[in-house]
């Protein structure tokens, strides 16, 4: 292997270390103290990669190599550094350590680039602490919305404040940073987060494209009374309204949706939440996404008569808010030829596979052509302690981005 096999698993090893929970476990929320102590370390390895640094104004970490030919596109690699509340070690900084890797590799090989790369840690790609996330890469190709900055945590913390104590002055006319043309190609590594590479036994894969997800939150009201006094016949329970979408919409994808589609309910929150009140308010998230755009339209629309049937019945006001959707999104060809082809002389024999998680690269796919790596990783768990990759199968990976990247820097 050309790249460093030992500095890449002691990178793995000492950022695991940061905002650990158990054993095995992480926790780096968005632009908190520990998210901003593993970004200040990771900056040390992308100046000893070679690279110059700095924060911007979104909190991405950016790391930056001049070219010898700086009127072309730049190559941009890299991931996340943030992590679920209750995540695992590998989700996002592999990506992210890889690319470092990759460019330190090249200065270890002498290899000068013709184009400049640039190596991101996107800022807040989780979305949990905010419910919205990919807020870094939104930022830098100019998808934020308004009202961004005044989002608040569960502690009332707005992004605003949250980022300030980061160490960071929102800076959101910065967006975009790159339009269309700037950017050659983006290039990101990331664990699969599902069961197909270990089904086929492979340790990596080759992204065919990214799924596409819609987020929505859903408020039913009815109305409060006490638990023993209020006969059933006359109760306005929002708790009942969800738990029946919440299983007519699990029939309906199983039922209806392509073998690709997927829905969730994963976030509930009742109203005043107390075991002998009638639940009067409940909010609920939902997740939605497949790889077959008119599949997931033709669901979204029964999703909505659902909520709409089930609203009536129990004489509940409904609300849906949509936080976030996004199209399927296909990698580019000439990237995955090259990923191909530089698989194919290390002997992997990688397989081609879909992502039904979206990536940072999703958004960058906007604006530049963009391949995904994926590695395998034990049971497809992910955004959990339990989560595991192999070093052998990270290192793989990185390997076949450093050919990729090398290539296309070079061309
Ligand atoms: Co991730």
């Amino acid at each position: 292997m050309k790249i460093n096999q030992k500095r890449f698993q002691e990178h793995m090893e000492t950022l695991a270390e940061i905002g650990r929970i158990g054993e095995t476990g992480v926790c780096r929320l968005a632009h908190s103290k520990e998210d901003r102590e593993a970004v200040d370390v990771v900056r040390i390895w992308m100046e000893e990669a070679g690279l110059t640094t700095h924060i911007d104004g979104f909190g991405n970490l950016v790391g930056r190599i001049e070219g010898q030919a700086k009127d072309l596109p730049i190559l941009l690699l890299g991931s996340h550094i943030d992590s679920q509340p209750y995540g695992g070690r590998f989700d996002g900084t592999a990506g992210a350590l890889g690319a470092i890797e990759v460019v330190h590799t090249m200065k270890d090989e002498g290899v000068t680039p013709n184009r400049t790369i640039e190596v991101i840690c996107f800022a807040d790609e989780e979305g949990s602490r905010f419910n919205k996330g990919v807020f870094g890469v939104r930022g830098i190709i100019g998808q934020l919305e308004d009202g961004e900055l005044k989002r608040k945590d569960k502690n009332g913390i707005t992004r605003l404040e949250a980022l300030r104590e980061f160490g960071v002055e929102p800076d959101l006319s910065q967006s975009p940073v790159y339009k269309q043309g700037d950017i050659e190609a983006f290039l990101e590594l990331h664990i699969e987060q599902g069961p197909v590479l270990e089904s086929k036994n492979k340790p990596v894969g080759i992204v065919s494209a990214i799924s596409g997800p819609i987020w929505l939150t859903v408020t039913l009201e009815g109305f409060a009374g006490h638990a023993g006094s209020v006969p059933m016949n006359l109760r306005q329970d929002a708790f009942l309204g969800a738990s029946i979408i919440t299983k007519e919409f699990n029939e309906l994808v199983r039922k209806e949706g392509t073998p690709n589609t997927v829905g969730t309910i994963g976030s509930v929150q009742t109203f005043p939440n107390s075991r002998n009140i009638i639940p009067e308010k409940v909010e609920f998230t939902i997740d939605l996404r497949d790889i077959d755009l008119d599949a997931r339209t033709r669901l979204e629309r029964k999703l909505y008569e659902i909520i709409e049937k089930t609203s009536k019945e129990l004489h509940l006001e409904y609300s849906i808010s949509e936080d976030t959707r996004s199209d399927p999104r296909y990698c580019a060809d000439w990237i995955k030829d090259i990923m191909k082809e530089q698989d194919e002389k290390l002997g992997y024999q990688s397989p081609t596979l879909m992502s039904g998680p979206f990536h940072d690269a999703l958004f960058m796919s906007y604006i530049s052509d963009y391949g995904m790596i994926f590695v395998r990783c034990e049971k497809g768990i992910s955004h959990n302690p339990l989560e595991f990759a192999e070093m052998e199968d990270m290192q793989k990976g990185v390997e076949l981005l450093y050919h990729t990247a090398v290539k296309i820097a070079q061309s």
